[in-house]
């Protein structure tokens, strides 16, 4: 267990995507496209950039669509050779040949802790990483956030979780991490962990750093798994088990560096969306030209 890699990684997208509909009733939500591409493309991108070689993805019964964008499409490849477009069909090709992606399905809609034990076999003993596909993070010019967790893992070989600071007023909607230190210096990218607790209220937070979907875990997380009461929600929660982690390991918390875009939520979607559709080399400069259009007139 000493010095594993961290090559796997595993990604929930078994949501019933409530918040999407109508436009999640026939298609997973990780399947909504920013610009042109699935969110959940996004997400493998990262992974495969973070050094993982495999990667399982917990769906429930909606999982076709997934299933068919990252497998080949023969049939497709063909045409748009036939048809000249060499570039679009090596994109095509480029996302089934990424990385190997397996698939297991979450029966009874338990949380995410309970989604994670779903893994349980697939990861055996080694360290792996999980990525929530809500949170897409763009960090240009420096390396991805899952990579740097994996970082923090090979230098400390324990948990580690990304942590953002968030507005206290938005600290209800996450998982916020307890610092060892209460006055743990503000410029360090790595701190230790004390508690971790589950979408608290401002007045019980224990602070403002907020645990934004990705974490680097060790498989004694499985254990506490089986045992974790249901609690936030009546939920399995993998905050909960990660707290009992905490008292068989040195858990940290890595405050990584990107920007993050909350995609599970309509205002993070329509913000995501104009953001990578400026930085496209094809629409910024109309793009720019509508919004100061748009903006004159407000
Ligand atoms: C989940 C986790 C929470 C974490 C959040 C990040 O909550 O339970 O700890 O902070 O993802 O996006 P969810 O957003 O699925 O309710």
């Amino acid at each position: 267990m000493e010095n594993q890699r961290v090559r796997k990684a595993v990604i929930p997208a078994a949501g019933l995507g409530t918040r999407f509909l109508p436009a999640t009733k026939a298609m997973p939500k990780e399947m909504l496209p920013i610009v042109d591409i699935p969110t959940l493309q996004y997400i493998v991108e990262e992974a495969v950039a973070s050094g993982i070689e495999e990667i399982l993805i917990i769906t429930n019964s909606n999982k076709r669509s997934m299933e068919d964008h990252f497998d080949r499409n023969y049939e497709l490849e063909e045409r748009l050779k036939a048809a000249g477009k060499n570039d679009l069909e090596e994109m095509i090709r480029h996302i089934s040949d990424m990385v190997n992606i397996y698939y297991v399905r979450q029966k009874e809609p338990k949380g995410l802790g309970h989604a994670i034990l779903c893994t349980k076999s697939f990861i055996g003993e080694e360290p792996f990483a999980v990525l929530l596909g809500d949170d897409l993070v763009v960090n240009e010019g420096g390396e991805p956030a899952l990579k740097q967790l994996v970082g923090a893992y090979n230098e400390k070989r324990t948990s580690v979780v990304g942590v953002q600071r968030v507005p206290m007023d938005e600290v209800n909607k996450y998982g916020i991490v307890e610092p060892q230190d209460k006055n743990y210096d503000p410029d360090k990218r790595r701190i230790k962990l004390k508690g971790m607790v589950e979408k608290p209220s401002i007045d019980q937070s224990p602070g403002d750093l907020a645990v934004l979907g990705r974490y680097v875990l060790t498989p004694e997380i499985f254990d506490l798994l089986e045992t974790q009461a249901a609690g936030k929600n009546g939920e399995i929660q993998l905050t909960d088990a990660i707290l009992r982690l905490m008292d068989i390991q040195t858990v940290y918390a890595y405050r990584f560096e990107g920007t993050r875009y909350d995609v599970g939520d309509k205002f993070g979607f329509v913000k995501a969306t104009i953001d990578f559709a400026l930085k496209r080399p094809e629409l910024k400069d109309e793009l720019s030209a509508y919004i100061k259009e748009l903006a004159s007139k407000i």
